[in-house]
């Protein structure tokens, strides 16, 4: 195995969504980088569980907060909880996200909001909700000091179905390039405040999300359509959720100090037209 140990040491983390899939496997892996992280979901058993994996690891590394990145006010508690549980927030990934997928003509308001609540907005409430415990310290440390102790992070997440365009999917599309909006914009203004703020595209990865589809499923892809793209992956292979968090990993730690407002995407050589 790789050693991690280090490359986020006493560093703090929020990771949204860390109940399952690539957030999971960002938590396990800050985890094994030295990280202490915040695992929040909106389903409660799977946050245990993950903070049950993150403390199996490395004891006292891991707390749960369960609520929806829709809500502004339970996003203020979020942050609040790794500054009261660890002491600070150094970094946030804003990795929660959901699909209701139909074609264009045929979804609802309902459905349409939903996926830009928890994919965009969500994202922005985050943000929001995380500069008081991250551009405030580094707004002192500047002026106390001259320069930041360290730089903080926020990792965000598009698609490479977004970059591409995927039928079926207009409304997070729509959610995920507007995250990469987001990046570009927050990464400006933060800048001198030493916060980089990236987004990562994952491409096919095996979770929930991109599981074969049955009648009457709300998640996943028809087979059809998940043996389209698998032809089309150079690497010939799904991704899997820990390929995803190494670059997030990559984002969080001191090796990307000097990349911000930038978008990698991590899907096997995929070319995305
Ligand atoms: N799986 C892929 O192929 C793929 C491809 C591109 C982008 N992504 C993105 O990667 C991220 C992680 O997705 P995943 O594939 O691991 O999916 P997943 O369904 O396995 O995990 C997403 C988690 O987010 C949680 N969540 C949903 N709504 C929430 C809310 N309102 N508040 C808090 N948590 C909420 C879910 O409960 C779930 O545990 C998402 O942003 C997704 O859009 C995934």
């Amino acid at each position: 195995m790789i050693t991690l140990q280090g490359l986020l040491q006493d560093r703090v983390a929020v990771i949204t969504g860390a109940g399952r899939g690539i957030g999971r496997a960002c938590a396990l892996l800050f985890v094994r980088a030295g990280a202490r992280v915040v695992i929040n979901d909106i389903d409660a058993e799977p946050a245990a569980e993950a903070a049950r994996a993150c403390e199996a690891e490395q004891p006292g590394s891991a707390a749960v907060s369960v609520g929806s990145v829709t809500d502004p006010r339970y996003t203020d508690e979020l942050m609040r909880t790794a500054v009261e549980r660890f002491g600070k927030l150094d970094i946030l990934v804003n990795n929660a996200g959901v699909t209701r997928d139909r074609m264009c003509h045929l979804l609802s308001d309902e459905d349409w909001h939903l996926v830009l609540d928890v994919n965009l907005t969500g994202t922005f409430h985050c943000i929001r909700s995380a500069a008081p415990y991250l551009r405030e310290p580094a707004k002192r440390e500047l002026e106390q000091f001259g320069k930041v102790a360290y730089n903080r992070k926020i990792i965000n997440f598009f698609s490479t179905a977004a970059i591409r365009g995927n039928p079926g999917q207009i409304n997070y599309v729509a959610a995920k390039m507007g995250n990469v909006g987001i990046t570009r914009v927050v990464a400006q203004e933060w800048a001198r405040f030493g916060i980089n703020v990236n987004a990562v595209a994952p491409g096919f990865t095996n979770t929930r999300l991109t599981a074969p589809k049955g009648p009457g499923d709300t998640l996943g892809v028809p087979e059809e359509q998940r043996q389209a793209v698998l032809q089309r992956i150079p690497m010939g292979r799904f991704a899997e959720p820990e390929d995803i968090a190494g670059a997030v990993l990559f984002f969080a730690s001191p090796l990307s100090d000097y990349i911000t407002g930038q978008t990698i995407n991590v899907s096997g050589g995929l070319q995305i037209p």
